[in-house]
């Protein structure tokens, strides 16, 4: 199984704190079946800056530790990449971190309050340059949240997401597992990855949550573990026939928003 966002990186964002922990939630992910992990540190969203260089050190010297512990798990230097007008110039200034080799998949947080203007067109510049972002956690984000159509768009524009595990389990919450599920429904999900932050809250889910997806559509649930590996791989992903998040959803939104 491979997870695609994580922090448990020591000590760099708001994850795990140190390399005790880190070795620890490590363990907990190998016990789950998870055998590749790309590690995220939060990158340029107004609060941490995880320069490409250091985690790429820091990823290394994390490997040897796994290692030495004897904990059975490959891990890879990534960044959860925050949407911002300054993007591109860290691209071409080679200071940004992909889920693959080949630097086709960019792991991309959206503002938690909305989706920015600009968005669709940052996502076409993205694409010009070869890269396909991975929205992550779009069931969390309130602009989505209130305006289901919003990702409907991007994914309809070649965008892919990932779902955090958790949510799908109703860790956040009963409103997000809610449109975590119209989501898969409407086919606009393509994977499943932990978000693990940390021993006591955010932890990893990723095992329930790939059972419980299983459990109500089998062949759903393989697919977002192939998706997974075909990210982890840099190969590409098959669209879903997708669909717009249905009216009763919006309905609802909207209800939510008058009252
Ligand atoms: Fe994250």
């Amino acid at each position: 199984m491979i997870d695609l966002h994580s922090h448990i990186l020591p000590g760099v964002d708001d994850g795990s704190p140190d390399l005790k922990t880190s070795l620890k939630l490590a363990q907990i992910a190998v016990n789950q079946g998870i055998d590749k992990m790309l590690l995220t540190p939060h990158h340029m969203d107004g609060k941490y800056i995880n320069n490409k260089k250091s985690i790429l050190a820091k990823t290394a010297s994390f490997q040897s530790e796994l290692n030495s512990h004897d904990i059975p798990l490959e891990v890879r230097a990534g960044q959860e990449v925050h949407l911002n007008g300054n993007l591109l110039t860290a691209i071409e200034q080679d200071n940004v971190l992909f889920a693959d080799e080949q630097h086709h998949y960019m792991m991309l947080e959206l503002p938690h309050n909305e989706v920015p203007e600009y968005t669709n067109d940052m996502v076409f510049e993205l694409q010009l340059k070869g890269i396909t972002p991975v929205v992550v956690h779009p069931e969390r984000n309130r602009g989505f949240q209130k305006s289901p159509d919003k990702l409907y768009e991007l994914v309809d524009h070649g965008c892919l997401t990932q779902l955090t595990a958790s949510s799908y389990l109703g860790g956040f919450g009963k409103k997000v597992q809610k449109f975590t599920n119209d989501i898969i429904k409407a086919k606009l999900g393509f994977t499943f990855a932990s978000d693990a932050h940390n021993l006591a809250g955010r932890n990893f889910k990723m095992k329930p949550a790939y059972d419980l997806l299983g459990k109500n559509d089998y062949k759903l649930s393989m697919k977002y573990q192939q998706n997974a590996q075909s990210i982890w791989n840099g190969k590409s992903i098959q669209s879903f026939n997708i669909s717009h998040i249905n009216s009763k959803s919006r309905l609802e939104n909207l209800i939510h928003r008058l009252f």
